[in-house]
């Protein structure tokens, strides 16, 4: 099956078929998503977190998510890959963002990409669409504003605030996203601006009303057992069966019983005349 195309995810969104998405950040787990249906994989600036060490989103680069991006894109054949768009990456000018966003698709062969910002980012989401780059725009908690924020609050939660959202949904798809994710603000926010605009909306922590939700990968496969966000649902609890496999066999090597024969290669009759090894080695 081919990767779905913007159309075909955007009729899918019309006729109220739920669309899905997920984290991904490497080939092996990017095609065992693919295996399972996703529809679409956001190689996410959770990148930062998930697989880099960092605490924050901040400190991912672009470099970082070509690479992660083009693994995901080399091990997949019918996902829909978006490159999200790291801090600084499209804030020191428009050519640059630009740039930037183009390498996204050119070098790591995306299908789209995402970044965060509102309706001051208008004139980038026509510049990208114009030259071809599909744009997902990301509006609600903006967790690259982390700094600014405090942290991770909810957002929307006053008529005002939630009303500046709404404006940054209708003048995104104005401008030319393609489709909006929405994080962390109440349901009937959500319900809302998905009501108003005719381009999917793709929620996390948003509630059932979007056209599709995205989760992180790590969060619904539990890989990280002291990080359970609200928003997330915990699908499997992988994190201890795999420390368990890791001590199993660190247990074995230290005490001799892995490896066996059968994962050791025997020279045989080809090794004759070379020394036999001495002492309890053989
Ligand atoms: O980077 C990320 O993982 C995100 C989430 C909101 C899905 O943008």
């Amino acid at each position: 099956m081919p990767r779905p195309t913007i159309p075909e995810l955007q009729a899918r969104a019309s006729r109220n078929e739920p669309l899905v998405m997920l984290t991904a950040y490497d080939s092996t787990f990017a095609r065992l998503a693919e295996a399972a249906g996703i529809d679409f994989l956001l190689v996410g600036d959770s990148v930062g977190m998930t697989q880099l060490g960092h605490a924050s989103t901040v400190p991912v680069t672009m470099e970082q998510m070509l690479h992660h991006t083009s693994a995901v894109v080399r091990a997949t054949q019918s996902a829909h890959v978006v490159c999200d768009m790291p801090f600084m990456s499209y804030h020191c000018g428009e050519d640059d963002a630009l740039r930037n966003a183009g390498r996204a698709m050119q070098e790591a062969g995306a299908q789209s990409i995402k970044f965060e910002g509102g309706a001051r980012w208008a004139s980038f989401v026509t510049r990208c669409t114009d030259a071809g780059i599909p744009v997902m725009g990301h509006i609600g908690l903006r967790p690259q504003q982390s700094s600014l924020l405090g942290g991770y609050p909810a957002q929307g939660r006053t008529a005002e605030a939630a009303q500046r959202i709404l404006d940054d949904a209708l003048a995104l798809e104005a401008a030319g996203a393609w489709a909006l994710l929405l994080e962390k603000m109440p349901s009937e926010v959500a319900a809302a601006i998905t009501e108003q605009v005719n381009i999917p909306t793709i929620g996390i922590g948003s509630g059932p009303h979007c056209s599709g939700q995205v989760q992180v990968m790590h969060d619904v496969l539990g890989l990280d057992a002291t990080f359970r966000p609200r928003h997330a649902h915990q699908y499997a609890d992988l994190a201890e069966p795999i420390r368990q496999a890791f001590a199993q066999y660190a247990s074995e090597v230290k005490d001799k019983s892995f490896p066996t024969d059968k994962q050791s290669v025997r020279g045989g009759e080809g090794l004759a005349g070379f020394p036999k090894p001495r002492g309890d080695a053989t």
